[in-house]
């Protein structure tokens, strides 16, 4: 479903800021995969999203989705194929609009047919149905401007929005350490569902290594711009927090120790 080839990325080439982010970087995801990432901070793991979303160019390598070959081609027509969700809940959904427009701007995505047409009946009835598996009330609210929600009612319809047209991969990157940990702990038993439910093939960043073993069914971890380590299926599922800590720090030396967010 996604195949990055030795991606290469360079920030501020040529300045005394130059940067290596992506360093021969490769990943190949089969359909339904459910990867969990984490690794150090400044290791490469939201520019790995971005380089797939397509943010700008890569220096070098090829970025395959779905067997189409995405790596020259501008992030508005990438999108369509994807689904994300960022670390900030002001992001995915429109603040001035409400509830069910969101809905519908998502729902439209890829189609001829925009707004001006309205909103029908039938897809009122969809969307009211889809936010009562939100379990948050929303589907009594659904022509509240999207502005008067919290964080984690946001999140869960950007969410919501994002696997509307069912993505041929989903990128998370941090999208609950924003809020506060009972809401977080709710918006990522959602995302364990919409991905289950409908199969989706997801990568999802947390500096949480508890819930990177607790969810998908692979989990990798990054160092220095690079994939170095890729633990699956039974392996995976025996996994604990020290076996990571040690594997970390035979990958990549000390770096870990100093970085509490990732043990939290
Ligand atoms: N747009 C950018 N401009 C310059 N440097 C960047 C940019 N995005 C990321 N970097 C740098 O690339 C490295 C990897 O960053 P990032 O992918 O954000 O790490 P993380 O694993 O914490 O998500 C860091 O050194 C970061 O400072
Ligand atoms: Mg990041």
């Amino acid at each position: 479903m996604l195949k990055l080839q030795n991606i290469r990325k360079t920030f501020n080439i040529g300045t005394p800021n130059e940067k290596v982010a992506l360093d021969g970087l490769n990943l190949t995801l089969k359909p339904g995969d459910f990867v969990t990432i984490i690794g150090g901070n400044g290791a490469g793991k939201s520019t790995m999203l971005n380089a797939i979303s397509g943010a700008w160019a890569v220096d070098s390598g090829e970025i395959i989705i779905d067997g189409v070959d995405v790596t020259n081609l501008p992030e508005y027509k990438r999108a369509e194929y994807l689904g994300r969700v960022f670390q900030d809940p002001m992001m995915g959904t429109a603040t001035d609009m409400e509830i069910e427009e969101n809905l519908a701007i998502a729902y439209r995505r890829g189609k001829k047919r925009g707004l001006s047409w309205g909103i029908t009946s039938k897809e009122r009835e969809l969307y009211k149905e889809l936010l009562k598996t939100l379990d948050l009330g929303l589907e009594t609210r659904m022509r509240s401007k999207v502005g008067l929600l919290s964080g984690g009612q946001r999140q869960a319809l950007t969410l919501l929005m994002a696997t509307l047209q069912k993505p041929k991969l989903l990128l998370l990157d941090e999208h609950t350490a924003a809020l506060d940990p009972k809401t977080a702990a709710k918006v990522l038993e959602l995302s364990e569902k919409i991905i289950t439910e409908n199969g989706l093939t997801a990568l999802m960043v947390t500096h949480n290594m508890k819930d990177a073993i607790a969810h998908g069914n692979r989990l990798i971890m990054m160092g220095n711009g690079k994939v170095i380590l890729d633990i699956e299926g039974e392996d995976k599922k025996k996994l604990t927090v020290e076996d990571l800590l040690q594997k970390f720090s035979v990958a990549s030396g000390s770096e870990f120790a100093s970085d509490r967010a990732l043990l939290s």
